[in-house]
């Protein structure tokens, strides 16, 4: 028993060693189990942060990418004169989007003027005045004249009205609420602000005409219940009311009498018969004159126009002007230069007449001669080729970014074209 305590003693002290041994071991592969897994996690991380940084540069490669094409295509506008505060005027134009509106917006923006434009784009197009939007002398207000209008302004073009058969005819009474609920407003807003009102009559006042040339102080030959009147007799309740409020409340209008006009930018559904003509010509589709086409008319080119409207606007005279172009030639005349200058197979087709269609226009301009000093200067048929090359443009398009500028009134100007 004395002999065997010593060997139990040591046994014990043995298997304390082997425990220890052995807790020292799980220990050990613990550490090592433990430090390979955050060894595993750390390279994984690192790999993780290695591919961020890739996704990172190759996101940071394609927004400067993006940068770099915003900045080159950055909008570019024709260049405008500067003008100072006491000659920069702040100018309405109704109808502004429309064709003739539209080259008026140009003409006064290349001046300095802070121009706004209001069109309810009936048969207007932004893509008219497109080249202007962002400009910070340019405002486009998307607003029917016939609901009233708030702002601020020294001038107003009053041009907002269908002006083709087509376009007025499709909605009578639309055509005669925008002629005289929308001329009250604009005179409206006239009295109240001070403003100076040009309205963009018409040669239809005239009806079709007894008397020819046609002078201002002709009364008109007009039907007033004919599928025409909407325009007709809306024009001149229009024209009465100008001149009841310049009598009554002493504003200053002026009254442009305009004729056949034709250019860039007219509707490609225009159905007036210079845009009719071309379209069918380039198309080689059969050429329509309604009646024999023994009628009369005087074409006027665009930029004519717009330089007689501006004139009569700063002028001091206040009675109705005609601003028109005295060269005339008969329906059939027309379809034939067209014809020749496009070089088409057309044929011409006679379809029956048109109700209450003038059988003769010409406006005798010889007020707007003497008191506005203005007479046109554009000949016809190179105002013709020009609208032909805007319509065989307009057929091909295929892309909504090509601007609509014409050159080559304003070609100098334009700094990107
Ligand atoms: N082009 C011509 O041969 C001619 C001849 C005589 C008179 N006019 C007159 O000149 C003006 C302009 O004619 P255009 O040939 O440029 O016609 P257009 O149809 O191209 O332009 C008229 C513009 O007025 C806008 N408009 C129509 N009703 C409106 C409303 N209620 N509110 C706001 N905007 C409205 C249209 O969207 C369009 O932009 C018209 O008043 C027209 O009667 C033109």
């Amino acid at each position: 028993m004395v002999k065997a305590m010593p060997i139990a003693l040591r046994l014990c002290a043995s298997n304390g060693r082997m425990q220890i041994m052995m807790a020292l071991l799980g220990v050990l592969v613990i550490i090592l189990v433990g430090y390979s897994r955050l060894s595993n996690s750390l390279d994984t991380r690192m790999q993780y942060s290695v591919n961020n940084d890739n996704i990172l540069q190759n996101e940071l490669k394609q927004l400067h990418k993006r940068i770099q094409i915003l900045e080159d295509g950055k909008k570019t506008y024709p260049e405008v004169d500067f003008l100072n505060y006491k000659d920069r005027k702040r100018i309405l134009v109704t109808g502004g989007a429309g064709f003739v509106g539209s080259h008026l917006v140009d003409k006064l923006m290349l001046q300095g003027h802070e121009v706004t434009v209001v069109d309810n784009f009936f048969t207007g197009r932004k893509r008219n005045v497109e080249h202007w939007i962002g400009h910070e002398n340019f405002e486009l207000l998307h607003h029917d004249i016939v609901n009233p209008l708030f702002i601020e302004v020294d001038q107003i073009y009053h041009l907002a009205s269908p002006a083709s058969p087509p376009f007025y005819m499709y909605n009578p009474i639309k055509t005669i609420k925008t002629n005289s609920i929308g001329t009250i407003n604009m005179l409206g807003l006239a009295r109240r602000v001070r403003a100076r009102v040009l309205l963009a009559s018409t040669s239809e006042v005239y009806g079709d005409p007894e008397i020819h040339p046609q002078h201002e102080e002709y009364w008109g030959h007009v039907n007033p219940i004919g599928p025409r009147a909407c325009y007709d007799e809306g024009k001149r309740v229009a024209e009465t009311m100008c001149y009841a409020y310049q009598k009554q409340e002493g504003v200053e209008v002026r009254v442009a009498r305009i004729f056949n006009t034709f250019g860039p930018r007219m509707h490609m559904n225009d159905g007036r018969v210079v845009s009719n003509f071309i379209l069918q010509c380039l198309q080689n589709e059969p050429i329509t004159i309604y009646g024999e086409g023994k009628q009369t008319r005087s074409f006027q080119y665009v930029s004519d126009l717009v330089d007689g409207l501006v004139a009569l606007m700063n002028g001091n005279f206040s009675l109705p002007v005609n601003i028109g172009n005295p060269d005339e030639h008969t329906i059939i005349e027309f379809a034939q230069i067209i014809k020749k200058l496009i070089g088409s197979d057309s044929e011409i087709v006679n379809k029956p007449a048109m109700t209450d269609d003038p059988q003769k226009r010409k406006p005798d301009i010889s007020r707007a001669k003497k008191y506005i000093n203005w007479q046109p200067k554009v000949d016809m048929l190179l105002g013709i080729n020009k609208t032909i090359e805007y319509f065989r443009n307009e057929l091909h398009r295929s892309k909504h970014s090509e601007r609509n500028l014409h050159p080559p009134e304003y070609v100098h100007r334009v700094a990107h074209p």
